[in-house]
């Protein structure tokens, strides 16, 4: 019954398309456990794949977003500008059920939906903060915990589990989202921005300091003010490593290594923000047992990749052959899909 968000202070590192591809494989091996992926960013990129990718999903989108009642996060997000402190119990009807708008998506699966008007509303939700009652800070980051509750108070409880997917910047969203989960699934990629986009997630978020005498977040001040959990960190995902060409192969490497150290530099410094898991595992006590537990890879399937984001099928699902793409014939071949279905798996088999 875990939520995780899927946080990065970069973009483009693969958050939508790992949100996507994780969330619908652990649909698939966990069909008794209902899956909620809340799509917390302006773009809607999880939302498109997940209904059906660039012609469906996005006709699909449209469809939602124009609909009156506005069934997606920002319709939730307007119920509660109108009800900030007193928890209105909407949640429930936000959720919507992937399978009968696009077809690959396992049954259990459910969105909330992504909705650009997400970006308007940002300053009137980061107002409700501000005035009001004395705990409004904390109640207003208690809205995104509120409607997964009201969800799975409709379910009659049932077991579920929950990604987030995070709009890049620290935005208000991003803050609800974190104060929402208990766990963050981090995805780099191999640059040097990376590396520091490491180090800027820890300041964000549990305020450790990059310089003596550093500012730290007013997230991270309120979360302690108002004694507010924060979510640990369950793993980090190197995504699209292998993209570069055979030349540059060398260099790439040691740009993926130093990033690694630098994630192992983190845990050594700040082991209790790490979540040891699964349940009952040995903290590691050695960099080799670190990474098995906290660093993943996800390679990058090229071809593969790009018809299962446009045609939203998980990659995992997908099959080798000819598919008809935005009306181009592409070829999807095994060695493409053996670069990356393992990795989604045993992604989507390490998650709680
Ligand atoms: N492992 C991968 N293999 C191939 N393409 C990928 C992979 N991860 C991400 N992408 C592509 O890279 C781009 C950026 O990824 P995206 O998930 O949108 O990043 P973010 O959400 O972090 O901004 C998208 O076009 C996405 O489809
Ligand atoms: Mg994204």
């Amino acid at each position: 019954m875990a939520i995780y968000a899927v946080w990065n202070n970069k973009g483009g590192v693969g958050k939508s398309y790992l949100t996507f591809q994780v969330a619908a494989e652990y649909a698939r091996i966990h069909p008794l456990k209902k899956v909620i992926v809340v799509d917390l960013c302006p773009q809607a990129n999880s939302s498109s794949m997940l209904l059906g990718g660039m012609l469906t999903g996005e006709s699909n989108l449209h469809r939602i977003h124009y609909a009156n009642p506005r069934l997606t996060i920002s319709g939730y997000v307007e119920d509660r500008i109108l009800s900030p402190y007193v928890n209105p119990q909407t949640g429930a009807r936000y959720a919507v059920q992937v399978r009968p708008l696009n077809d690959p998506i396992p049954q259990n699966l459910f969105l909330i939906v992504g909705d650009e008007q997400l970006e308007i509303q940002s300053s009137r939700v980061s107002a409700a903060t501000n005035p009001g009652p004395q705990e409004a800070w904390r109640i207003v980051h208690t809205w995104i915990s509120d409607l997964i509750r009201d969800i799975v108070a409709s379910w009659n409880n049932a077991d579920h589990t929950v990604f987030i997917d995070c709009n890049p910047s620290f935005s208000i969203y991003t803050e609800l989202a974190l104060s929402a989960s208990d766990r963050l699934i981090v995805p780099f990629s191999a640059d040097g921005s990376s590396k520091r986009a490491v180090r800027a997630v820890l300041a964000l978020v549990y305020g450790v300091a990059r310089q003596p005498g550093q500012q730290q977040s007013e997230f991270f001040l309120n979360s302690r003010r108002f004694r507010m959990a924060l979510p640990t960190l369950y793993m980090y995902v190197g995504n699209r490593l292998t993209q570069s060409n055979q030349t540059s192969a060398a260099a790439f490497k040691s740009v993926v290594n130093e990033i690694g150290e630098e994630i192992y530099a983190v845990w050594q410094a700040n082991a209790n923000l790490f979540c040891v898991h699964p349940g009952g595992a040995l903290i590691p006590t050695s960099k080799r047992v670190f990474k098995q537990m906290f660093q993943y890879e996800v390679n990058d399937a090229n071809t593969a990749s790009v018809v299962s984001g446009t045609c939203g099928i998980p990659i995992s699902g997908l099959t080798s052959g000819h598919r008809n793409v935005l009306g181009k014939n592409v070829m999807v071949n095994q060695t493409q899909l053996d670069k990356q279905v393992p990795n989604i798996r045993k992604l989507a088999a390490a998650i709680e």
